[in-house]
């Protein structure tokens, strides 16, 4: 029997990135996509390019630089929108693809667009004609497709592959689908257009996961004729998140007895990779009980299952955790390992650095090679992601001291660094403060020097690496008083300083954010 191909179309940097606090910038949207590309995922979706910028430059960057898969831009169906993304994803060539999207349902037509069915339509096609006038490749989505009526969703669908439409997407966008209904749904649009049943056109999915069911009416949608599947890496994505890829691509692959005719090209060995490099790149830590790729998703606790495995790995094990990443260790560095070695544990590891990149992470080795007998490549990930991570460093930690105590008031001395325009005219400043402990002592010295007032809404420190000495990483967002919520990230075998470093990343990033908008205010707009 020929396998029919599911598509995997990963939207962890456009869905996955409207999560709150799970912002990135280009450096880190730009690892991610190339872990992407190592993953095998088909398409990547890699932003929305009218939006900002720093998205728009994103998605040309990525375009230009990742080799593999197909690179999307979404648009509404807006011309200057579709021409933006047709901008964007030119450096792609034959590899681009515009999305569309425009809401379909009765709420949405009433209450958000104020328009008529037959309006709709018109739009939904002019919106696909203009973007065929970029790329061949189109892929138009009725938003809330789920809520929308399905003969009218049929004459949309039928109307943009006449257009020229390659994939619709059918989104469930608010998660309200549950499968046998969404199931059902897919069926009739397959049964209806015969572009869908030719292959002319491929009917893709997008589950939310409202109501945790992203997952199972993306495969029921698969069984009914989509050919395509949206999703993001750990199921990061708007309110309760997108499907996720690990759990797709997994439940494909150990239950290939039920989707015996389908066979998708990711490369499930990486998956693991993936998740750790999402995680700390946008922020968002993964639940130690989540399927596939949290902590205990292989971890066997009563005696009972223990016995079992050790007998046979079946009994309690569905999947071999070595086939989606787990366990693959190298011997580690230490502080007497050179640059070099430095430099091809890097490459081994997947990053692409420079040689300043490697200067820069090879210092920072080098201070934790002093304070840990070992260190192993999630250290070395976790001092790569910090030095990715970093926006302009306005302000950097030259030293602090804490003291503390149960029976003593909190207090801590910070000086910092304060960058100038050449290295003369940067100043050193110190102050000192008391806290309700010495992370806080230590945060509310550097709101002084730094003149701002973050108040912490999340704060989290996680071990990077096995023993005592392990590398702490903090993962904290603070809110300076702006409509955005600011995430910063530190590591060290220290705490405090893991904390202070994640602080000083938050504030310098606040800080960049406010000199832009300034030097945008400066700038007339087009
Ligand atoms: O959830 C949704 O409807 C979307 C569309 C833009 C595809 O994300
Ligand atoms: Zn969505």
């Amino acid at each position: 029997m020929k396998k029919q191909r599911i598509v995997i179309f990963d939207t962890t940097l456009r869905d996955g990135e409207q999560c709150p606090g799970a912002s990135m910038n280009l450096r880190e949207k730009l690892e991610v996509a190339r872990q992407l590309a190592r993953l095998k995922v088909d398409v990547i979706e890699a932003g929305f390019p009218i939006t900002s910028q720093g998205d728009f430059e994103a998605v040309q960057q990525i375009a230009r630089e990742i080799e593999g898969p197909t690179i999307a831009g979404l648009a509404r169906c807006v011309p200057a929108d579709i021409d933006r993304a047709g901008e964007a994803v030119k450096p792609a060539g034959k590899r681009g693809r515009i999305h569309v999207f425009l809401a379909t349902s009765k709420i949405h037509r009433e209450f958000k667009l104020g328009k008529a069915q037959a309006e709709i339509i018109r739009l939904a096609v002019e919106g696909v004609q203009r973007a065929r006038q970029w790329v061949a490749d189109v892929e138009f989505s009725p938003e809330d497709g789920s809520r929308t009526e399905p003969d009218f969703l049929i004459e949309v669908c039928q109307a943009v592959v006449d257009a020229g439409a390659t994939t619709v997407n059918i989104p469930d966008t608010v998660g309200w689908a549950v499968p046998e209904e969404y199931g059902r749904l897919i069926g009739q649009l397959h049964a209806a257009v015969p572009q869908f049943q030719s292959g002319e056109a491929v009917i893709s999915v997008h589950c939310h996961n409202d109501l945790g069911l992203a997952v199972a009416n993306s495969l029921a949608a698969v069984k009914a004729g989509a050919r395509q599947i949206e999703c993001t890496v750990n199921g990061i994505g708007e309110r309760a998140g997108n499907a996720s890829l690990e759990e797709l691509v997994m439940a494909m692959k150990t239950r290939s007895d039920h989707y015996r005719q389908f066979q998708c090209g990711v490369n499930a060995r990486e998956i693991v990779r993936s998740s750790r490099l999402v995680s700390r790149m946008c922020g968002l830590l993964v639940q130690r009980n989540k399927a596939i790729v949290g902590e205990n998703a292989f971890a066997h606790s009563s005696g009972i299952h223990q016995d079992g495995i050790l007998k046979k790995r079946e009994t309690y094990e569905i999947m071999d955790p070595k086939a989606v990443g787990w366990g693959k260790t190298e011997l580690p560095l230490t502080k007497h390992s050179g640059r070099a070695a430095v430099a091809a544990r890097l490459r081994h590891l997947g990053f692409k650095m420079t040689d300043a990149d490697v200067g820069a992470i090879f210092s920072r080795f080098k201070e934790i090679g002093d304070k840990k007998k070992f260190v192993y490549d999630d250290d070395l990930t976790a001092l790569v992601e910090g030095h990715i991570t970093e926006v302009p460093e306005t302000w950097s930690l030259e030293y602090f001291s804490v003291s503390s105590g149960n029976r003593t008031v909190p207090t801590a001395t910070v000086r910092l660094r304060r960058a100038g325009i050449g290295r003369s005219d940067a100043e050193v400043v110190e102050d000192a403060s008391i806290g309700d402990g010495p992370v806080d002592a230590t945060l509310k010295a550097i709101d002084r020097l730094t003149n701002t007032r973050g108040r912490l809404t999340d704060y989290s420190i996680r071990a990077v690496s096995q023993g005592k000495d392990a590398l702490g990483e903090v993962t904290l967002t603070a809110d300076f008083g702006e409509k955005e919520l600011v995430t910063g990230k530190g590591a060290s075998t220290d705490v405090i300083e893991a904390s202070a470093r994640a602080y000083l990343n938050a504030v310098n990033r606040y800080v960049s954010a406010r000199k832009e908008e300034k030097s945008k205010r400066k700038t007339p707009q087009p």
